[in-house]
């Protein structure tokens, strides 16, 4: 069969054969068992409402098997044995372009060179799910494949419902992941409701089929960075950086660190993690010894290499050794996985990696008590760095929560912050996401290496233009971009799909695409995927990372990033999605993003000005109404350029009224 007839067959009518465990590929932590044997028949049941009865007797030992061993039924037995990854546009079957732009961005995200736990539907954070299970993908691909431009596919949380009759204009597709009934957002909800397959944890860019691999992350992390050390008036040139974790996102730590020009330490329990990103030249040296660590980068810093280094063990440790030792760090931070922190996300000191793995899906009482202990103990070698001036942040990794939930000395003297920011309070939020900036990507769906060369021309071209009238505000992220895009050939950053992320705001992302669009019309490239991540100005409502610089008592609120996704979806996204969860947590944040398919027609054109738009200054215009004055500057500037556009301002109270 070939690639077409593969994708158009969806589940097969006769059984595959049955799938070995392969050992060498990442797999996902065995999830922890949950479900009474009541709710375990259930699971199976539904599970087994993908298949013709005939079959239901082979396969319900199967599914039992893997509910038993993983905690999970993936139905490991209708993984494709053709090779999943980003293939040009148009070796897709079908007729709807921009149904295949979906199968091309579905299938990156499953790439084994991108995903994080590949034979499980996890593209990052642990368990930041594409699908639930193989049927689900089967069906979802041969549902594109057939789809006019005349359809809409609902998802529901990886389930495909259908295909509905819709519009033109409407989006391709719909996506919702991890939507629960308010009170069913507990981190055991979702281990519940998952095991029994009807829902799963988008994460952000894994559920709404935007991963682009880690270059994604490195570009937000070198920004964080670069400005971190502005933060601290230092030049990163002879500074050191410490964090922890190489996994899917926290892998580009390293990266961006070189690209700054510190001495980074990176550690991370997991070698296979480790090994991936040493062979794809991401860290540059590992060390498995914590005093040899120690050694070595004090000879980096007395050098002022720029080098990264991964750490081979428990980042515990190597709070705890830099302190005995004597070695200042400037920037401190954390990525370990704790949106997840009993499922795999954070593994205590103090034991191996088998012991945790072990003791999380054999234990998970005892291993929660050790995840506690570990953060405490974390936490105390953190501030005993900070008291000797290290700049701390949390890093969007729900570090400082989990740590204040361990019961650690994370809260300030007023008992209801924490001690230190996050990088959105401190970085992100005022110097990016109140005026607009954020993470606009674009992919080229011919797959050609040519055709993001020329784009990533396009766009500098674009942005130096706007440079030159551009306010004394925002120079230095217009200054940051344009290095970051002249860099970004040389730096190598493709991992799968031909992509770039740049971080613009409203007018940058609408010049850029309507530059994108003419350059498709005339020929000179093929057809151009829009996104973002949910790391932006307007999506994501998360009181303790993207929203955590709003302090009018809103950031609790989810109006914003459900206006966005309502908003987006009738004025031209190609798709839309919305996901309970992300990167902090499961009930701890709601964010929502889109893909838009630009294929040079005045079509495109439209959606694009109307979108982009309203992506961007719906979530200005609530900074601003939060009195960010950065937001209000932008505001006021957008509202200058189109007349149409009419924002409820906040007034100032002057605070010696309530004295
Ligand atoms: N700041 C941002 O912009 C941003 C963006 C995306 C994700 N995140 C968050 O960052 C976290 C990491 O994301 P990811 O995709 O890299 O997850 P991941 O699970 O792929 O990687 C985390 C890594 O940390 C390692 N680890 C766990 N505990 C450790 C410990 N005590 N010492 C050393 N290593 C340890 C794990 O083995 C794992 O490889 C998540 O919580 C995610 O939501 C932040």
């Amino acid at each position: 069969m070939t690639f077409k007839e593969e994708i158009e067959q969806g589940i097969p009518s006769e059984l595959p054969s049955v799938k070995l465990f392969d050992p060498q590929i990442n797999h996902a932590p065995k999830r922890k068992k949950i479900l009474t044997s009541e709710e375990t028949k259930l699971a199976l049941r539904n599970a087994l409402r993908y298949f013709d009865p005939k079959h239901h007797a082979t396969l319900l030992p199967e599914f039992s098997d893997e509910l038993e061993q993983y905690g999970r039924i993936y139905m490991y037995r209708f993984r494709p044995d053709y090779k999943i990854y980003a293939r040009p546009i148009h070796e897709y079957p079908g007729t709807c372009e921009q149904a295949k732009a979906l199968m091309l961005m579905i299938q990156n995200n499953l790439d084994h060179a991108v995903a994080q736990h590949p034979h499980e539907l996890i593209t990052y954070g642990g368990n930041g799910a594409v699908f639930q299970n193989w049927a689900q993908y089967r069906l979802v691909m041969k549902y594109l494949s057939e789809m006019t431009d005349t359809q809409t596919l609902v998802m529901y949380s990886g389930h495909p419902m259908g295909l509905f009759p819709s519009h033109k204009d409407a989006p391709r597709v719909v996506v919702t992941n991890g939507m629960m009934i308010p009170n069913y957002s507990q981190p055991d909800d979702w281990e519940k409701f998952n095991a029994l397959g009807v829902t799963q944890y988008g994460q952000m860019t894994a559920g709404s089929y935007m991963y682009i691999g880690p270059q994604g992350i490195v570009h937000g992390t070198t920004i964080t960075v670069l400005n971190g050390f502005r933060k601290i008036n230092k030049k990163p040139k002879g500074g050191l950086f410490v964090t922890s974790g190489l996994g899917g996102m926290s892998g580009a730590q390293p990266k961006a660190g070189n690209i700054a020009g510190c001495v980074t330490v990176c550690a991370e329990v997991n070698q296979k993690a480790t090994h991936t990103r040493h062979s794809q030249g991401w860290v540059d040296e590992v060390i498995s010894d914590v005093s040899i660590l120690s050694h070595r980068v004090k000879k980096a810093l007395k050098n002022k290499e720029t080098v990264s280094i991964a750490y081979d063990g428990n980042i515990v440790e190597v709070w705890e050794q830099f302190d005995a030792d004597g070695i200042h760090i400037d920037l401190g931070s954390d990525q370990t996985s704790l949106h997840n922190p009993w499922a795999g996300g954070y593994y205590p000191v103090g034991m191996t990696y088998e012991e945790a793995n072990d003791m999380m899906a054999n234990d998970p009482d005892t291993f929660k008590e050790e995840v506690q202990k570990s953060l405490r103990r974390h936490v105390k070698a953190i501030n005993a760095h900070t008291a000797k001036g290290t700049y701390f942040f949390d890093y969007g990794n729900a570090f400082l929560l989990e740590a204040s939930r361990a019961g650690a000395e994370i809260m300030a003297s007023n008992g209801v912050d924490f001690k230190y920011p996050s990088y959105v309070q401190d970085i992100m939020g005022p110097m990016c996401f109140d005026y607009g900036f954020g993470p606009f990507r674009w992919v080229c769906a011919s797959g050609l290496a040519e055709d993001l060369e020329k784009t990533d021309a396009i766009a500098c071209t674009v942005l130096e233009d706007i440079r030159k009238d551009a306010p004394v505000e925002i120079q230095q992220q217009m200054a940051d971009n344009i290095q970051w895009i002249k860099g970004a050939q040389e730096n190598k950053l493709v991992v799968g799909s031909q992509a770039r992320i740049l971080y613009a705001d409203a007018e940058g992302r609408m010049k850029i695409a309507t530059a994108f669009n003419k350059a498709i019309e005339e020929g000179s490239i093929g057809i151009v995927i829009l996104g973002r991540d949910h790391h932006d100005v307007s999506g994501t409502d998360s009181p303790y990372r993207e929203t955590s610089n709003i302090y009018d008592g809103s950031s609790f609120t989810a109006d914003m990033a459900i206006h966005n996704v309502i908003g987006d979806s009738f004025r031209g996204a190609t798709w839309v999605s919305i996901h309970n969860g992300g990167g902090v947590g499961w009930g701890e944040v709601i964010n929502g993003g889109f893909g838009m398919v630009l294929d040079g027609s005045k079509d495109a054109q439209r959606r694009l000005e109307s979108m982009l738009f309203w992506d961007v200054n719906n979530g200005i215009a609530r900074r601003s109404w939060a009195r960010n004055k950065e937001a209000i500057f932008a505001i006021k500037r957008e509202m200058k350029k189109n007349p149409n556009l009419k924002v409820t301002l906040p007034n100032f109270v002057d605070d010696d009224l309530f004295n």
